[in-house]
């Protein structure tokens, strides 16, 4: 059954869009800092001589650090409250910047990376979770994916502060740029108020009523605060509580959806671009760069297209359509790999496939993955149960990003593409057994569901 927005009507705050767009400039944290070590990674080369294990650990130190900061900042979100929890991240995110940008040994960079990581780590989770909860259940779907949206443009913007520095040789200020939206977060978010569902499981309910009526719920406040508070039971939640049986379909969920946006291969072409066009015989640096811009592009726009679906056709639509692309162009990648030549022709389907790729992504795994896991947890344990799927999703990335390379040694580059393709065939799968549609359900029913002891992909059938 859909439902209209928790305040009864349909009609969106404009406080609501600009407290999401200041959370979200975390995703652009997130996609500026994962993105921009393609470039700076050249000119580090150059000045400090490394060998390719170093060079490997330069560039894998953001994924380690936010292994560790998913998985160590578990409760951190549930005890200290979103808000708080992403002003650290925020600082830690500008002082990683600064260390990073002022470093002079390998190993200090690797340390400031590392601690960038971390913040990403937390943040990934932290952020989707605080927009979700002030979102309308209308609208959340939009509002969630406006960070997947911050993560794609943090991307472009890295390739392009990458290119426009790359004749200068500036790896200095391309760690230092990302300080600038840093501020901005941490400013951002120190104006803004905290999650009113948080404030209810801290039994502050004067500020969360407070709160509800600033985003225009004055009407309908005191019937929100009882939902909310029905969902939550007197006692603390424990680490136990999060195996629980009732829990544990939910915790399953999230740890494959993260295996599967990751294992299908995204990073392999946000990180590799450059290394994949290379080999489908683009001599021309110049044309690879373009090919890589336009990989990012592509990113942004197809994004923007499912912020625009997501809540009109819903998640599970929007899953299936975009893994059959996935396997598609995966399958085309593959065969344009498997030939002993790339000919002209094949070359633009070993480009095309890519676009496609990128563009079935984007409308589909990108931001549903972050978005179903800020959904369907309960409210008592969601910071650490989404903690636990996002270091799900980053230790798999870390995982693919460190084996590619050898895995195109063990199958060959067709070989590799078809092994993803393969993994994206059980993605479909895996969504239409598991996955439920959170489309329009509010928070609280999505918790009555699972408590109820129903089967969670009955969801919104
Ligand atoms: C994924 C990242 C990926 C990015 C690409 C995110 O949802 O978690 O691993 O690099 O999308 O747009």
């Amino acid at each position: 059954m859909e439902e209209k927005n928790s305040a009864g009507s349909s009609q969106i705050n404009i406080f609501i869009y600009i407290t999401a767009f200041v959370a979200a400039l975390a995703g652009l944290l997130f996609g500026y800092d994962t993105g921009v070590i393609s470039g700076a990674i050249l000119f580090l080369k150059d000045q400090f001589h490394f060998t390719a294990n170093i060079e490997e650990g330069v560039v894998s130190a953001v994924l380690v650090g936010a292994v560790i900061g998913a998985a160590v900042s578990g409760s951190l979100a549930d005890r200290f409250g979103r808000r708080r929890v992403i002003i650290a991240t925020a600082m830690l995110f500008a002082g990683g910047a600064i260390g990073a940008a002022m470093s002079n040994t390998v190993s200090m960079i690797i340390v400031f990376r590392i601690l960038i990581g971390m913040a990403i780590g937390v943040a990934s989770y932290t952020a989707p979770l605080y927009i979700s909860e002030i979102s309308p259940p209308n609208a959340r779907g939009a509002l969630v994916s406006l960070n997947q949206l911050m993560i794609t443009c943090g991307i472009v913007v890295s390739y392009l502060v990458d290119y426009i520095l790359a004749g200068s040789n500036s790896w200095r200020w391309m760690f230092a740029i990302g300080a600038l939206p840093a501020v901005i977060l941490l400013i951002g978010m120190m104006a803004l108020y905290e999650s009113p569902r948080w404030l209810v499981s801290q039994e502050r309910m004067k500020e969360a009523r407070e709160v509800l009526s600033r985003m225009g719920q004055t009407e309908n406040a005191t019937k929100e605060l009882i939902k909310i508070q029905k969902s939550l039971s007197a006692k603390e939640a424990s680490w136990k509580e999060l195996f629980s049986p009732w829990i544990r379909p939910a915790l399953f969920v999230g740890i494959g959806l993260a295996f599967f946006q990751q294992v299908t291969g995204i990073n392999t072409i946000i990180y590799y671009a450059p290394t994949i066009f290379e080999f489908a015989g683009f001599e021309s640096h110049k044309v690879s760069i373009l090919a890589t811009a336009g990989v990012g592009v592509v990113n942004v726009v197809m994004t923007l297209v499912a912020i625009w679906l997501i809540d009109r056709i819903g998640r599970k639509p929007l899953l299936y359509v975009g893994l059959t692309g996935m396997i598609i162009s995966l399958g085309f990648l593959g065969f344009a790999f498997s030939l002993p030549q790339l000919s002209e022709a094949l070359k633009v389907i070993a480009v095309l496939s890519v676009m496609f790729y990128i563009a079935s992504f984007a409308i589909s795994l990108g931001p549903i993955f972050w978005l179903i896991i800020s959904e369907i947890y309960p409210l008592k344990i969601r910071g650490r149960a989404m903690s636990i799927a996002t270091m799900g999703n980053w230790g798999f990335n870390l995982l693919v990003a460190s084996t590619f390379l050898t895995l195109i040694n063990k199958l060959g580059k067709a070989g590799a593409f078809w092994f993803y393709a393969v993994v994206s065939i059980g993605g479909i799968i895996f969504c239409f057994l598991f996955v439920p549609e959170t489309k329009g359900q509010t928070l609280e029913n999505i918790e009555k569901h699972l408590k109820d002891g129903k089967n969670l992909r009955t969801l919104g059938c």
